[in-house]
């Protein structure tokens, strides 16, 4: 497995590259959820290669870039024993130099959920990806289901900007008792963790209204809230939402025939989690 700190040096190595290639974008401090993107990219691919990179420009001034987890040789041991190739792993200026001023602006789909709570966040997303898949030009890239507004943002912008990427999306990988895996689970302390599934809870409860014939958006949604105001430990929900799987596109009723997604975002003590589950 090569580690590589310059853009220019993954690029070559990567043209170089026996294909196809595939490619899994992370910002390191690698979970489960990480592991299932590699392990398919290894399986499906001559070369797997992959990125630790901790991309300042997708987190909002009061978020936590400073203390966001970093666990670079942990890291490259999980991806050496995953069987990786390359490793791009760069100093933020080399991603983004002096100067650097072009910026992706990604549409609708950027619009609600994470992209109004976080102002700016997608825009950040979607020029790391870009650049990423401009240096690496994979032939797939691998994302997890768990940040499904963030998959949909980057499927759009591949398709509109012709990336010649095939984006694979892989499911929530989940803890036994429902929380989806996230690097931000370590700030939870052993009584949020406790609580933390009850996001789970809610998307279930969402889910078994449907599963019961319950079509009416607005229900849907009551039926989470209720479960996430339940639990006291929620300070507050930023948003329960019922969109359209592929355009995020808020939904009043759940017709069949399209992939309907409910997402929630709920604050657990200090942590903010996010999670979702796909109708049908
Ligand atoms: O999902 C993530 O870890 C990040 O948003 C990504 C896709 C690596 C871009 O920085």
């Amino acid at each position: 497995m090569k580690v590589i700190e310059t853009c220019f040096e993954m690029a070559a190595l990567c043209r170089a590259a026996e294909r196809p290639l595939g490619l899994v974008p992370t910002m390191g401090a690698l979970h489960d959820g990480h592991l299932s993107l590699t392990r398919r990219a290894r399986a499906d691919n001559a070369t797997m290669a992959a990125s630790l990179f901790v991309n300042p420009t997708q987190f909002g001034p009061h978020e936590d870039f400073g203390s966001y987890p970093r666990r670079l040789v942990r890291d490259l041991e999980l991806l050496a024993a995953q069987g990786a190739d390359l490793v791009l792993a760069p100093p933020p200026e080399e991603i983004y130099p002096a100067g650097f001023d072009t910026w992706i602006e990604p549409g609708a789909a950027a619009e609600g959920m994470e992209g109004a709570a976080r102002p700016g966040h997608f825009r950040g997303v979607a020029t790391v990806v870009a650049k990423l898949f401009g240096i690496v030009r994979p032939d797939r890239a691998y994302f997890g289901q768990k940040d499904g507004q963030q998959v949909a943002v980057i499927r759009k912008m591949t398709a509109d900007l012709n990336l010649g990427v095939e984006v694979v999306t892989m499911p929530t990988v989940r803890e036994a008792d429902g929380l989806a895996l996230s690097s931000r689970n370590a700030y939870l302390t052993p009584e949020e963790r406790m609580a933390a599934p009850v996001v789970y809870r809610a998307l279930r409860a969402a889910e078994s209204q449907w599963q019961a014939g319950e079509r009416d958006a607005e229900r849907l949604r009551a039926a989470a809230l209720a479960v996430l105001q339940g639990e006291p430990l929620v300070e507050s929900v930023d948003y329960v939402s019922v969109v359209d799987g592929d355009t995020m596109a808020a939904v009043d009723t759940v017709t069949g025939g399209r992939r309907v997604m409910v997402a929630a975002a709920a604050r657990v003590g200090a942590v903010r989690l996010i999670d979702n589950v796909v109708l049908g």
